[in-house]
């Protein structure tokens, strides 16, 4: 019977992302008839270290955005080294990609060709046995529905307003279940889309590329003010129900040559830098800061730590980049107590669940994350399940790319019954 899970075929095509990118989609087939289909998803503020995404660089097609050259990798590289494998064999099987592309960073066959197999064949081999993926990954012991983090207001690269701040997320940290805490987040998304069109009018409310609003605003403050009223006018509190985070994305407003960033209209050093967190998070119910500092920074992210650690979760992305050696790093010195996972940032799904397990090892809390170019593939839903959260970040309730998520999380919370845990409930929070 185990014949059933050998691939039988992998095919590719390029297809197309939320933000009108060319992506590439790959389907793996098993014997058994077993179907896995999975998309990368595409980084705006990408780290330095990050694999790299393959782009064709035609610029008389898609503008150079094409994917024509991954798609071909895939047809003519990776599917003759997998073909005949026993799907099952993750780790092989990933470990195979890496050596056939043969560089550090995924360059040859491009991380975006990778990611997309390596997660196809995970999901072939689900197929394959009738079970979801969360718990082909995790078997029995995935039962905990994530923390989702709602980006709901976009600025940075995500927005053409000018808030320095690229993500403003409120987390819904104080109810029974998943499905609950999503009301409550929706409501809040509707309740600011109100507030933000009375205070600044009806342009305030176009959306950024995650699905929040982008309105014109350029002070953090004032965002995460209209955040605190929309969450007070829902009639939740922000201590103990919903509470804010912040993805900085520091390296997008850090000016290298100078060594200042820029941010409320104003050019800080490294120190006034720390010194506006110590003050932003004494003023709000700040649950996490991601990326405070620009992503080579180790020390200063342990600094900020050291002195606000024990309020707010600091948080590494572009610092760690989904990335083992990164993540040891930043262990080392203590500059982390949270990290986002995106699986594109490393390039395999083995790589993804390595990094994940390291962390969680080490008491790190794990954000399992999109990416603002995504798709309808609901990979990183079934990941986070099968980690057992505690978080996962995917944008704002709307959306299709983004509501993919969160209706394939509503969809396994019904499916696990009364066996499911919501992470908010058990989660010990800083
Ligand atoms: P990106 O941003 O997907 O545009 O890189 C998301 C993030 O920084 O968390
Ligand atoms: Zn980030």
């Amino acid at each position: 019977m185990s014949n059933a899970y050998i691939i039988k075929y992998v095919d590719s095509l390029q297809v197309v992302d939320s933000r009108g990118d060319p992506t590439i989609e790959v389907v793996v087939g098993t014997v058994g008839g077993g179907i896995g289909r999975a998309i990368a998803p595409a980084g705006a503020s990408r780290g330095k270290y990050e694999a790299v995404e393959l782009r064709d660089g035609n610029l008389s097609r898609y503008k150079g955005r094409g994917v024509e050259k991954a798609v071909g990798n895939v047809i003519n590289f990776i599917a003759p080294a997998i073909q005949g494998l026993d799907s099952r064999k993750q780790r092989e099987i990933d470990k195979i990609m890496i050596q056939v592309d043969g560089t550090q960073n995924k360059e040859k066959l491009g991380a975006n060709a990778i990611i997309a197999t390596s997660l196809a064949v995970a999901k072939a081999a689900a197929d394959t046995s009738k079970i979801p993926l969360f718990q082909y990954l995790g078997g029995i012991r995935a039962r905990v529905l994530p923390i989702p983090m709602l980006n709901i207001i976009n600025g940075g690269a995500h927005a053409g307003n000018e808030l320095a701040v690229q993500e403003f997320m409120i987390v819904p940290i104080g109810f029974d279940t998943f499905s609950e805490a999503l009301r409550a987040a929706i409501e809040i998304y509707k309740e600011l889309k109100s507030v933000l069109k009375e205070k600044y009018g009806a342009h305030a409310i176009n959306v950024g590329d995650e699905g929040g609003f982008a309105p014109p605003m350029k002070f953090v403050k004032e965002a995460i003010e209209v955040l605190l009223t929309s969450i007070k006018n829902c009639g939740y509190e922000y201590e103990n129900q919903v509470k804010i985070s912040l993805d900085a994305a520091a390296s997008q407003f850090y000016i290298e040559n100078k060594n200042i960033y820029r941010i409320d209209g104003r050019d800080l050093k490294h120190e006034e830098m720390l010194e506006y967190w110590k003050d932003l998070v004494s003023e709000f119910p700040i649950l996490s800061i991601e990326d405070p500092f620009q992503e080579g920074d180790f020390e200063g992210y342990a600094k900020l730590r050291k002195e606000i650690g024990d309020k707010v979760i600091i948080v590494g992305d572009d610092l760690t980049v989904t990335n083992t050696e990164m993540l040891k790093k930043a262990l080392h010195i203590n500059s982390v107590m949270g990290v986002i996972v995106k699986p594109n940032q490393v390039g395999t799904l083995s790589e993804t669940l390595d990094f994940i397990e390291l962390a969680k090892l080490n008491g790190i809390a794990t954000i399992i994350s999109h990416r603002s170019g995504e798709s309808e593939d609901n990979s990183i839903a079934h990941i986070a399940v099968a980690v057992n959260g505690p978080f996962i970040k995917t944008g704002a309730p709307a959306r299709g790319e983004r509501t993919a998520k969160y209706n394939e999380l509503l969809r396994i919370e019904k499916y696990l019954a009364s066996e499911s845990v919501y992470a908010g409930k058990i989660y010990k929070f800083v």
